[in-house]
């Protein structure tokens, strides 16, 4: 876990880090797949990201980018994660457009729609031994309530074990969502949670330093089968943390 002063900072680390697995994986296998996250926490990493150095350092024709996942809204609602990635980053950086797959979570028919985007992940990712699309890069952001991508507390979505892609309720904000499941998310290379605000400091006590009970507390079921978990947060979501180290 990074502990730093405040969201630039953490921005500041998190692009760091997500240029160095960029190039890592753009050089060992031609490109990097990357799943973004969504709300308001990113805002401040996707801007880093559109500026330099970072606009000049990576290899941006060869990233390939996903979703963690998405409301059920159309891609011009302001709600939309893929309208603030697209207006926060995407529409400043050079990712060749048939390289963007964004989600159809908005598509009534959700079954299929969910479906679509699994064997999209199929179609473009490598497969790990076990049969999951492995992404390189995995963003991750935290819910007041400890949910993370749309995976939300005693939500079915958390005991997936066969699908990649889900089409979920999400009742209590009104909408609709689809989110990547545990297995995807578990099986890529590098995932970073990106945490800021003091509003978030008792959910990530609950995480890092409560029961484990990942049915209530959803960003514990997110534990990598062999890649690396990084917590990149600021100081007042850390604040009620015992363990700051
Ligand atoms: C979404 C996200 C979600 C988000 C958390 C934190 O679509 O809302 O992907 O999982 O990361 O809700 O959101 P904030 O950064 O807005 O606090």
């Amino acid at each position: 876990m990074l502990v730093v002063p405040d969201l630039s900072a953490a921005a500041a680390a998190a692009a760091e880090r997500i240029a160095r697995r960029c190039e890592q994986a753009a050089a060992s296998r031609g490109e990097c797949a990357i799943a973004l996250s969504g709300g308001e926490t990113p805002r401040a990493l996707y801007a880093r990201l559109a500026a330099d150095p970072f606009r000049r350092r990576i290899p941006w024709p060869r990233i390939r980018v996903f979703w963690g996942d998405e409301r059920g809204v159309p891609p011009d609602d302001p709600r939309s994660n893929y309208r603030m990635a697209r207006e926060m980053l995407l529409d400043a950086v050079p990712v060749p457009v048939d390289r963007i797959h964004r989600m159809p979570a908005e598509r009534p028919d959700r079954e299929a729609a969910a479906e679509a985007y699994a064997a999209l992940l199929r179609a473009h990712l490598p497969q790990t031994a076990d049969g999951w699309p492995r992404l390189d890069l995995v963003l991750l952001g935290l819910g007041d309530d400890a949910h993370t991508a749309s995976l939300f507390p005693h939500a079915p979505a958390l005991r997936e074990t066969r699908r990649a892609v889900l089409a979920v309720d999400a009742p209590h904000l009104g909408m609709t969502r689809m989110t990547l499941t545990p297995p995807v998310l578990n099986h890529a290379g590098e995932i970073i949670f990106l945490v800021a605000g003091p509003q978030k400091a008792r959910a990530l006590r609950a995480v890092l330093e409560g029961p484990r009970q990942p049915d209530a507390v959803p960003a514990q079921a997110i534990t990598p089968v062999d890649g690396s978990l990084v917590w990149i947060v600021d100081a007042a979501a850390s604040s009620a943390l015992t363990h700051r180290v």
